[in-house]
């Protein structure tokens, strides 16, 4: 899942502002999200991505809504591969659909 969310910023230009250490931490918190794992991003990944939640809320709100318009539009092909078991079928998964914020 988190693969996946990285691959969609690929073709997106406003993506470019983002450091890819902020890229990856946005991407894991991000996947756990959708997956339902954890909603939190705690002491622990702080420390080891050196990001607070306040500083990658930008990046991952940016990739749900990449994950929402995935499989529209012209550039589909991320969704594509994404959507094999190959790559675990990680772009079937629902989209998270409301905004970051209102979680913290
Ligand atoms: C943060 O969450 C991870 C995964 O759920 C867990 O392994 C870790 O112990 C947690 N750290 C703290 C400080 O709660
Ligand atoms: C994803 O793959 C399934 C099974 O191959 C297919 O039925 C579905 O239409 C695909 N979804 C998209 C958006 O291409």
């Amino acid at each position: 899942m988190s693969f996946f969310l990285i691959d969609l910023c690929l073709v997106e230009y406003e993506m470019l502002r983002f450091p890819p250490s902020m890229l990856t931490a946005a991407a894991i918190f991000t996947a756990q999200f959708t997956l339902g794992m954890s909603r939190e991003w705690n002491a622990t990944y702080e420390k080891h991505s050196r990001y607070g939640k306040n500083q990658i809320l930008k990046c991952s709100e940016l990739k749900i809504f990449f994950h929402q318009k995935a499989a529209f539009g012209k550039l589909t092909g991320v969704h594509r591969k994404y959507n094999t078991s190959k790559y675990g079928n990680a772009a079937r998964c629902e989209p998270i659909y409301f905004l970051l914020e209102a979680w913290f």
